[in-house]
């Protein structure tokens, strides 16, 4: 999600900082700009859309003038990508600018704070605040002023800053964003990833949260908020360019899968605020929620599986009857809609045909429509009555992960939100679920930590023809993902079922060697999952166990075993769908698949 490129040096920076923010393009962005230091100020050059539109506005950057310069290309969170909204941002009197990647959580705070102080903004982006805030507090000296800028901003960031009355000096810092310095001769860089400066240096340092760059032709001194020197040890980069371009991982599902604690923690933290869910981006009232009769949810694949989850999720916290239908199936059923219904629309590309044109006959019904969606600004955003953004950043493999994660956050977020607006749970459930809620992207990160088990079994059973998915309640809503994130990628035969419907026909399938995937993380459920396992054992099956950490019993039934940690049971899927996808991953790894790309696939599916 969004690119940062900076250049000091002797060279003209401009065409330096194109060339840069072209590498970074696989990481998806929707406008991009530049600026630099002209002799005299700073000329800013932005532009939505790829970056071509600004290479050709630029001339290729022949247009600008001047050796220091930053530029980025913006993957759209806080306001519709557009010029205005697009990096580098300035401050009131251009004399600061700056490029962003990230969150500030706070920054409607600190806007209504400098608003308050006569400042203008422009813009709708929360990057704004941190170069008005610079210009509020400069002295004359920029680091001071960024300094007490860090001091005020909640959030991630990775920043890069120059201002006009110091030309001779670029400035970096980061925090929870990645952020490189590329070491040149005579000359320098900063970078949010390798790729921008591979062509121009191997040689590079890894800034440290609140760590703080100062760059000159030169130079590179790095400070820590005391404004004390840290010394760094440079660091070698050896990986070859394609590589890089996915971050070095090998498959940008990989990366994705990476990818979750931070895409969960961006999508939560900021909608915590002083131990209470604030979802400002939605109107409902509570007094709408109380007169509801029905929710129903509509959604295509995975994002239909995050409807299954929820309807089991949303039925116990609300105690308002839910139903979830595959989009493409929903509107040719003549479902019974009003005004009382409220319609749930999940959707990471927000632009799924049938999942809009289920949007539409709702609204046409007289639903009142709030979506889940990823891409800020796409139809189905466009089209709703409420949108609750999930951020999860571009996601570039075909099977989803990382935003179907975050689509699960934001459900659990809606059901705690709305079963403290109804009265269905206590304050000290309340409080319960939402740390329970934060711990999240921590749990997700110990299990990531752990991959290699998973990549060890999916060694042994790669070659399976037919692989079956089990569970009950929550854990069968999972069963669904496993499958699908297994054979849209592994091209392997497999199917998920309620567990105790496998014995109502499909339990003909298992024979000896058969490969079961058991889910059992609900621990009410538990003994009942056993019994199924131990129907399919009887028939042969090799079955691998999903649990949490700390049941000691399921190794007594099953062949394999992975644990995850333990969390409340309606957030157990979001730490269970993790194994599920490493092992679809590494199984098709190790058949040779394509794995970003499957055959018959598309990322967004625009037609019905
Ligand atoms: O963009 P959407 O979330 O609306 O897409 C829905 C499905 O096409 C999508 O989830 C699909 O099933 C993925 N390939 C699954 O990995």
């Amino acid at each position: 999600m969004c690119g940062i490129v900076g250049y000091i040096g002797e060279e003209q920076a401009a065409p330096l900082l194109l060339q840069g923010l072209e590498k970074l393009e696989y990481r998806g962005y929707d406008s991009a700009g530049v600026a630099v230091y002209n002799g005299e100020r700073l000329d800013v050059a932005k532009a939505k859309g790829r970056l071509k539109v600004l290479n050709n506005l630029l001339d290729g950057g022949k247009k600008m003038q001047g050796t220091i310069g930053i530029g980025h290309t913006r993957w759209a969170t806080h306001g519709k990508p557009s010029d205005i909204n697009s990096h580098p941002q300035t401050s009131v009197s251009g004399k600061f600018a700056v490029v962003h990647n990230g969150i500030i959580e706070n920054y409607r705070a600190l806007k209504d704070h400098l608003i308050r102080r006569g400042v203008n903004f422009t813009s709708e982006t929360d990057t704004e605040v941190v170069a008005q805030l610079l210009e509020y507090y400069y002295r004359g000296d920029v680091l001071d002023a960024l300094i007490k800028v860090l001091q005020r901003v909640e959030g991630s960031y990775a920043l890069g800053v120059i201002c006009e009355d110091h030309p001779d000096e670029l400035y970096a810092v980061r925090k929870d964003s990645p952020l490189i310095i590329g070491i040149g001769n005579g000359e320098n860089f900063i970078a949010s990833d390798v790729p921008a400066i591979l062509s121009k240096t191997r040689e590079i340092y890894r800034l440290a949260d609140n760590e703080i760059a100062k760059i000159t032709r030169m130079a590179v001194t790095v400070y820590d908020l005391d404004k004390e020197i840290v010394s760094k040890e440079p660091v070698h980069i050896d990986w070859d360019v394609s590589a890089a371009e996915k971050g070095g991982y090998e498959h940008f599902m990989a990366k994705e899968i990476m990818e979750q604690p931070k895409a969960v923690r961006d999508t939560i933290s900021p909608r915590i605020l002083g131990g209470r869910i604030v979802l400002d981006d939605i109107t409902l009232t509570p007094e709408q929620l109380k007169g509801l009769r029905r929710i129903e949810i509509v959604a295509c694949g995975s994002a239909y599986h995050v409807g299954v989850v929820a309807k089991y999720i949303l039925e116990k916290m609300t105690k308002i009857p839910v139903e979830v239908d595959v989009a493409s199936e929903f509107r040719y059923r003549t479902p019974i809609i009003d005004d009382k219904v409220l319609v749930l629309v999940v959707s990471q590309s927000g632009e799924t045909a049938d999942t809009l044109a289920a949007l539409r006959e709702a609204k046409r019904l007289g639903a009142r429509v709030l979506s889940i969606v990823n891409v800020v600004g796409s139809s189905i955003a466009a089209e709703s009555d409420d949108v609750i953004y999930t951020w999860a950043g571009p996601e570039i493999a075909v099977a989803t992960t990382k935003a179907y994660s975050t689509q699960l956050a934001v459900v659990y977020l809606l059901a705690v939100y709305m079963a403290q607006a109804l009265g269905t749970i206590s304050d000290q459930e309340y409080t319960d679920y939402i740390a329970q809620l934060e711990a999240l992207p921590d749990k997700i990160e110990t299990i990531l930590q752990h991959k290699e088990n998973i990549q060890y079994f999916a060694s042994k059973y790669f070659n399976a023809k037919d692989i079956f998915f089990i569970g009950r309640n929550l854990d069968y809503a999972m069963s669904l993902e496993g499958s699908l994130k297994l054979k849209e990628i592994s091209y392997i035969h497999s199917e998920a079922y309620a567990a105790g419907e496998l014995k109502h026909g499909t339990i003909s399938l298992i024979e000896d060697g058969t490969l079961v995937v058991a889910l059992a993380t609900q621990k009410h459920l538990f003994d009942k999952m056993m019994s199924n396992v131990r129907e399919v054992k009887a028939r042969g099956a090799v079955v691998l166990g999903l649990t949490t950490d700390d049941c000691t019993e399921i190794e007594k039934e099953t062949d394999f075993t992975f644990k995850i940690p333990q969390a409340c049971d309606i957030m157990l899927p979001s730490l269970a769908v993790v194994p599920l996808q490493l092992f679809a991953y590494y199984v098709a790894s190790m058949k040779g698949c394509d794995i970003d790309k499957p055959r018959n696939l598309a990322k967004s599916v625009t037609v019905e």
